[in-house]
């Protein structure tokens, strides 16, 4: 859940790994660090708080000539936020940065321990760089030590060390957290955790594979191995522009990225939706023959679009289909039926839970399917077909077009496998294929209708609690929903089934418990409004999102594309995401890094 930036070269070494930080930050920020190696002296810098902190404490530091460095921006998983805990971590004459966890730290920490090692941090990164040195002390050479190193840890990990020893080398190793190196063609070498920190820098890189590990010096270049054997190194270009990964004119990522929603969406639609049927490259004629249902399985606004487009492919491609919580599939074993297809959602392609899940389900002998962002990231490489959602690099923590896009992979899925299975009539997979164009349209921010919600908003700062509710497609929305408001705002919020208020939460009802009610008008209106009505009557707060105009309601948003279900669910899911966004910025907190979460969540 760290991020990790690695530099070898003669190019400003400071700038470069606090440029590819920066890029970086969104994956953890309690606290940053750099450590520097030239003429056989490491200079370290580390910094607790957000990366700009590590950019002051490091302003007068400079460096010029041939070099090299590690750095690494972190969201604590072993020991507090600290200065202390923060990486770099050293030894005597060695850095290490580390994301991942080192699950033998404890028994590796009492056997260094009881040789005399004397620990200064909380971190289970530690031992890594106290093991190394113990090692070297006996092979008496570098690489064989690290290799040594690397032999002893269990767990995740992607691993940079330098050390004074041998100051031409960075060493490597990666497996089960991601690790990418990479070139310019000039004999400069980067490092990343995420491509994301090398665009614009390197133009080949490697995705390196678990069990990988090495060296690279300006002399060799990259000395990649696996099993002791070296390896090839199987290069790719690095495409990407940096500038659509800036802000752009709008004041958080998360904003900036609800108005790409449109944008991006045609982008996932291209090419799949044709004039009379939804075709999948990646997937062969034959990929449904013999699947019989479909387990989906993600965590968080992955888990909620996995269980809106669970309505879909029961209702169109009438297929069984159950959704699973990734964290809690892990440990319920599973019976697992080799006819069902398993799919992953993740918009990172990283996260731990959905990564082990996805892992039992092929040892188990299904096929898997993965509905990701991040091509290359560890669940494309391990699921046997992906599906990318081409929302492009997601800043804010808060996920909103990667959301969007799953939903629009999955709605179309529903139809590919509706076709196949001949579930659907010809003119009904027509009529969807219309409605699908038409949703780029719905996603539109209309000024009219985020200046509505900025106003709104001053009304929605307290209370005790928000609940969100919708019926049918709109429930998964409206976890949604709530989910997004919870994360950025700070205030309680839950998603709740409108027809479910009744037998408990409904006893929470006043004037200060605001209830953001989903009507579309394609979907159960007259139920859904008869539960808002019950809300209504014991004085709760009603702010109602529907095309129809609701009298009892204390607050009204009014939603325009209502000539099918799902545009009307992709209308309001940027109406939610705007409320959520506003609310957050009246209350002056930090929209794209909201405390105590990260990005893309590479531990259990
Ligand atoms: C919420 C959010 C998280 C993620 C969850 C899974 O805005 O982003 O709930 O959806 O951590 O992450 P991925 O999709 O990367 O597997």
């Amino acid at each position: 859940m760290c991020g990790i930036v690695g530099y070898i070269g003669n190019e400003d070494i400071k700038e470069i790994l606090v440029d590819g930080l920066k890029e970086l930050e969104y994956r953890g920020y309690d606290s940053a660090g750099i450590a520097v190696l030239q003429d056989n002296e490491i200079h370290s810098f580390k910094a607790v708080g957000k990366l700009q902190n590590l950019v002051e404490k490091t302003k007068d530091f400079t460096v010029e000539n041939f070099g090299m460095g590690i750095g690494h921006t972190r969201w604590a998983t072993h020991g507090k936020p600290t200065e202390i805990n923060a990486h770099p971590h050293l030894g005597e004459f060695s850095y290490v940065v580390h994301n991942g966890i080192i699950e033998n730290y404890q028994e590796l920490k009492k056997e260094l321990s009881q040789s005399g090692v004397a620990f200064l941090s909380q971190t289970d990164t530690e031992v890594i760089v106290h093991l190394f040195e113990k090692n070297y002390e006996k092979l008496k050479d570098s690489f064989k030590a690290f290799e040594a190193t690397v032999e002893k840890l269990e767990g995740a990990y992607a691993v940079l060390l330098i050390t004074k020893v041998d100051p031409q080398k960075i060493f490597f190793a990666k497996n089960g957290s991601p690790m990418i190196v990479g070139n310019d063609g000039k004999g400069d070498i980067f490092f990343g955790s995420s491509d994301a920190a090398l665009i614009g820098k390197a133009n080949e890189v490697i995705y390196l594979d678990d069990g990988d590990y090495g060296y690279t010096s300006s002399k060799e270049g990259i000395v990649l191995l696996s099993d002791k054997k070296p390896k090839a190194l199987n290069k790719k270009a690095l495409t990407g522009d940096k500038i659509s990964a800036q802000k752009g004119g709008f004041r958080f990522f998360m904003e900036k990225e609800i108005y790409e929603q449109s944008e991006v969406l045609v982008d996932t639609i291209m090419g799949r939706v044709l004039d009379e049927k939804i075709y999948f490259e990646e997937l062969d004629e034959n990929f449904f023959d013999g699947i019989e249902e479909i387990k989906i399985c993600a965590c968080g606004t992955s888990y909620n679009s996995g269980l809106a487009c669970s309505y879909l492919f029961e209702r169109q491609a009438k297929i069984k289909t159950s959704v699973e919580i990734a964290s809690e599939f892990r440990y319920k074993e599973p019976l697992l039926d080799p006819k069902s297809l398993f799919v992953v959602i993740s918009q990172s392609g990283e996260t731990a839970d959905t990564l082990e899940a996805l892992k039992m389900a092929r040892s188990a002998g299904l096929k898997t399917l993965a509905i990701c962002n991040v091509d290359n990231s560890s669940i494309v490489r391990i699921a046997d077909h992906t599906l990318l959602t081409r929302a492009g690099i997601e800043k804010g923590v808060a996920s909103t077009k990667a959301f969007a896009t799953q939903v629009m992979v999955m709605w179309m899925l529903s139809l590919y496998i509706a076709q196949h299975k001949k579930s659907m009539s010809k003119e009904n997979i027509l009529s969807e294929i219309e409605a699908i164009r038409h949703i780029p349209n719905a996603v539109v921010v209309e000024n009219r209708l985020h200046e509505k919600i900025k106003r709104l908003s001053k009304r929605y700062l307290h209370g005790h609690g928000f609940f969100f509710i919708g019926r049918d497609l709109f429930y998964p929305l409206a976890l949604e929903g709530a989910l997004k408001l919870k994360e950025i705002s700070y205030l309680h919020a839950e998603g709740y089934p409108a027809g479910e208020m009744k037998h408990g939460p409904i006893a929470l009802a006043d004037s200060e418990l605001f209830t953001i009610a989903l009507m579309p008008k394609t979907l159960h209106y007259d139920k859904v409004k008869s539960n808002v009505e019950e809300l209504s009557a014991r004085d709760a707060t009603i702010l109602a999102i529907s095309p129809e105009r609701f009298e009892l309601a204390d607050d009204y948003v009014h939603t325009y594309h209502s000539d099918h279900p799902m545009s009307e669910f992709f209308e309001m899911m940027v109406v939610t995401q705007l409320l959520a966004l506003e609310v957050s910025i009246r209350l002056g907190n930090d929209v794209d890094m909201p405390r105590n979460l990260a990005k893309s969540v590479t531990v259990e």
